[in-house]
């Protein structure tokens, strides 16, 4: 007897290299097995590039070749049965000799979901599914809230002060959290298709909302200014990677200067951003504040994972950071001088 979990956590170990790459695509990994044997492995490692299935049946070695129809193939997520960037996974496999599929999750994705079993049993394939299916879940999770939610995963991250401050006085912007907090947040930057930011916070704070300290894609900033009120020498307006305001105004976008017009008898704007958003296949939203846009998020439960860093600094008065009973304790731990809480709903 095979450990099918063993084997399968070592796809979704392999499927987790796709992470910022792979986007609005899944992460996918795959291993075939034969009698206890890796004869391949591989993973879906950017956007438009093989699949991971193809990709491990391609590290197989000539030798190992004629044991495909006795292998046992781990894939994370349901083999494709459609034409998109590639040729339909589910083909490929009939096609190679591959007679036992083992699958993680069903694919949320309505032009596939259960087409690609569905092709493989048809074949004559045995296929198993749900192996280790919460993991791969959690894995896939912007992906999976995309799609069956129809909006972005929301990531809502702030740091305050040990008594309760987010800011000081007046929008006086104050650097609360440490150097460590500051490199995790460049990684979660890369890890967000998007980070979104309040009006006040993109004037008050001009921060620049890219990936530097971390290696990774740049994500789409994505900025609040219903009366186009960020003056043209702010970070955010420097066309230094893609950038989205939304707004109740009309301005001719420049490259990498998109505007999107809200119209102005909606004046809280965020269901219509995550709409746009959807539409835009923007899988994912890092919301880096400020207060007045985390509040409006959390108070109707827009939210998948808050994640505070609370410093042991004190600010005595200021901007309250959101004061909110949250549930969901998934994690605390210290990240240099700070403590980070992190929830998920
Ligand atoms: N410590 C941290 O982690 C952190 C992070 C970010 C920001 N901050 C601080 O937070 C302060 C700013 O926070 P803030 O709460 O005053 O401002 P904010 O949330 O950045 O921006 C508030 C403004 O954004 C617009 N807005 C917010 N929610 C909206 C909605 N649902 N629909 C439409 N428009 C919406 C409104 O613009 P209009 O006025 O045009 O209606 C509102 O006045 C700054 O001092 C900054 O330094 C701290």
């Amino acid at each position: 007897m095979q450990d099918d979990d063993f084997f399968m956590r070592r796809a979704l170990d392999l499927a987790a290299r796709g992470l910022s790459y792979t986007r609005p695509n899944p992460m996918v990994g795959c291993v075939i097995t034969h009698r206890g044997r890796v004869l391949g492995e591989g993973w879906h490692e950017a956007y438009g590039g093989p699949h991971a299935e193809a990709n491990a049946l391609a590290a197989v070695r000539p030798a190992d070749r004629p044991l495909l129809p006795e292998a046992r193939l781990y894939v994370s997520l349901e083999p494709c049965a459609h034409h998109g960037q590639t040729p339909p996974c589910a083909d490929l496999l009939v096609a190679e000799g591959i007679r036992d599929v083992v699958v993680c999750n069903d694919d949320p994705f309505a032009l596939v979901s259960g087409r690609g079993t569905a092709k493989l049993r048809a074949a004559g394939v045995a296929v198993a599914t749900g192996c280790l299916a919460a993991e791969g879940r959690w894995l896939n999770r912007r992906f999976f809230t995309f799609h069956e939610q129809k909006r972005p995963y929301l990531v809502l991250k702030w740091a305050e002060t040990a008594d309760g401050f987010l800011a000081g006085p007046y929008y006086q912007p104050v650097q609360i959290s440490g150097p460590a907090a500051g490199l995790l947040t460049h990684q979660w930057r890369a890890e967000e298709a998007a980070i979104l930011v309040g009006t006040r916070t993109a004037l008050h704070d001009n921060p620049r909302l890219s990936v530097r300290d971390w290696p990774g894609p740049q994500p789409l900033r994505v900025v609040l200014d219903k009366n186009l009120s960020l003056p043209p020498t702010h970070h955010l307006l420097d066309g230094s990677q893609p950038t989205l305001l939304y707004t109740h105004r009309h301005r001719p976008d420049r490259p990498h200067l998109q505007h999107a017009q809200l119209p102005e008898d909606a004046p809280d704007m965020l269901p219509g951003i995550l709409a746009d958003l959807h539409q835009r296949q923007v899988q994912s939203v890092l919301v880096e504040g400020g207060p007045t846009v985390l509040n409006a998020l959390i108070e109707v439960g827009m939210w998948d994972e808050i994640r505070v860093f609370r410093s042991p600094k004190k600010l005595h008065q200021g901007i309250a950071a959101p004061r909110v009973g949250l549930s969901g304790l998934q994690e605390q731990r210290r990240v240099g001088d700070d403590e980070l809480f992190w929830y998920v709903r």
